[in-house]
């Protein structure tokens, strides 16, 4: 996921289907952070969050902690229990964001030092799957 353009990662699909759980944060500068979630047609008790992003000044200030638990706590009203995220092998700022919060990690093979599913979404697109009981 590191090294893939943001477009194709937030299509506009996210925005206007997903709108009612997903969160921004703003400030004087503008958006400051924003988090694309949803809940699992398929699993009713799994949330997923499909992506995070808070603005490089604003980063180690607890913003994305702060969505990320207004998201748990309208999946959780919701009947969610679960929530999964994915990241990628390089991103291992993301990788501790998700240890932090209490996310365990799985995977099937160790990439670079990283437990990751190999090909997880398709050829050489290793992915490190997280999941959080809320
Ligand atoms: C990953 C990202 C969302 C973290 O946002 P953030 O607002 O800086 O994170 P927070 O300040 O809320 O940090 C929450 C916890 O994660 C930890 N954490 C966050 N970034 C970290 C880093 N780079 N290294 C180690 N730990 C980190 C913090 O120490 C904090 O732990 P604590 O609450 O126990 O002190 C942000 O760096 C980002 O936007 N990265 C680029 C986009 C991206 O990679 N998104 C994830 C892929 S879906």
């Amino acid at each position: 996921m590191a090294g893939t353009s943001i477009h194709l990662l937030l299509p506009p699909l996210f925005f206007q289907h997903f709108s009612d759980t997903s969160f921004i944060a703003e400030d004087d500068a503008g958006l400051g952070a924003f988090l694309i979630g949803f809940h699992s047609h398929a699993q009713p008790e799994v949330a997923y969050i499909h992506f995070v992003g808070v603005r490089p000044d604003l980063r180690g200030l607890g913003l994305a902690r702060t969505l990320y638990e207004a998201f748990f706590a309208e999946a959780r009203a919701a009947g969610c229990r679960r929530v999964d995220a994915i990241t990628g092998v390089p991103n291992r700022r993301s990788q501790a964001f998700h240890a932090a919060l209490g996310f365990e990690a799985s995977g099937d093979t160790d990439i670079d030092g990283v437990r990751a599913w190999h090909d997880y979404d398709g050829p050489g697109e290793h992915r490190v799957a997280f999941s959080k009981a809320i």
